[in-house]
């Protein structure tokens, strides 16, 4: 039930396959996407793809594979890894390819590596119940629409939270709330959404794009602008999304209830309407 791929051959995900000389290994130099496929459905896999490609381009990296090829690898390796008509995951990466170290660009094709496996399972006591976050001061760099490999700051700052009993790690840059380790944040506020704007300080999320698309459907306000941690915690709802977690409600933000301390109706209709829209 899981695959590797690795330039044109699937192979077992624990085959050796990378070289030391590889300048994600060595350097981080790539981009990525996580895509989920729900009952053999890959939901918005083109937006992915197209983001896929604005990353590698952001980093002046031309991809081994066009997004058809793309579409097709993955349609084939859900195939193979018998996952299909079942929910998955897939895992793209791409990298500047296989070189002796040194800073400048290799002289090589990129080279792209992907994983299929079962999607993992969110608790259904975490929907229920919500998550805890926490707060952490942004120290990413400035590009951070940018997908790419390095995700030191994002590690350290999720581990954090969760050694400190916390679910997420929301950052915060200026005296504004940017997003997530690894989730966008929104707050509800008077029945109107609220989520910092698509700029470079964030990753424009596929399920955020979404999320805003289906709010928007719903007749639900929605107001794309910077907002203080002290408005997210005055927030009568708040929630984070991502490929992985669909929406998922926060109930506390250090430690202190969010509203009522229950998960909201406006975070419930959003988590329906993504389940809705992706299983289709
Ligand atoms: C930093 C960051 N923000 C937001 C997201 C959510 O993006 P998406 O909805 O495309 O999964 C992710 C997903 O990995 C992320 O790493």
């Amino acid at each position: 039930m899981s695959l590797g791929f690795h330039n044109g051959e699937f192979i077992a995900l624990d085959q050796k396959i990378i070289p030391i000389d590889e300048r994600g290994h060595q350097f981080g130099d790539g981009v990525y996407e996580l895509i989920k496929v729900y009952k053999g459905a890959p939901f918005m896999m083109r937006e992915h793809l197209v983001r896929l490609e604005k990353s590698a381009k952001a980093i002046r990296l031309q991809l081994n594979y066009s997004i058809d090829q793309l579409e097709a690898i993955i349609a084939d390796g859900l195939h193979r890894a018998g996952l299909a008509g079942q929910d998955a995951e897939v895992y793209i990466q791409s990298t500047r390819g296989i070189a002796t170290r040194l800073h400048t660009f290799p002289n090589v094709e990129a080279s792209t590596t992907m994983t299929f496996r079962p999607a993992r399972v969110i608790p259904a006591e975490l929907r229920e119940r919500g998550v805890a976050i926490t707060l952490a001061v942004d120290e990413r760099w400035a590009n951070c629409y940018i997908k790419s490999l390095n995700l030191l700051p994002n590690i350290l700052a999720k581990q954090a939270a969760v050694d400190n009993g916390y679910y997420e790690a929301v950052f915060f840059r200026d005296g504004y709330i940017t997003e997530g380790s690894s989730t966008n944040v929104y707050a509800v506020k008077d029945g109107t959404l609220y989520t910092p704007p698509a700029t470079k300080r964030i990753l424009h999320g596929i399920t955020r794009h979404a999320v805003l698309r289906l709010a928007r459907e719903l007749n639900i306000p929605v107001v794309e602008e910077e907002f203080t941690p002290d408005f997210l915690s005055s927030g009568d709802e708040i929630f984070i999304s991502s490929t992985t977690i669909e929406v998922l409600p926060v109930t506390t933000i250090e430690g202190q209830p969010v509203g009522n301390g229950q998960p909201g109706p406006i975070t419930r209709r959003l988590y329906d309407a993504v389940i809705a829209d992706a299983t289709r």
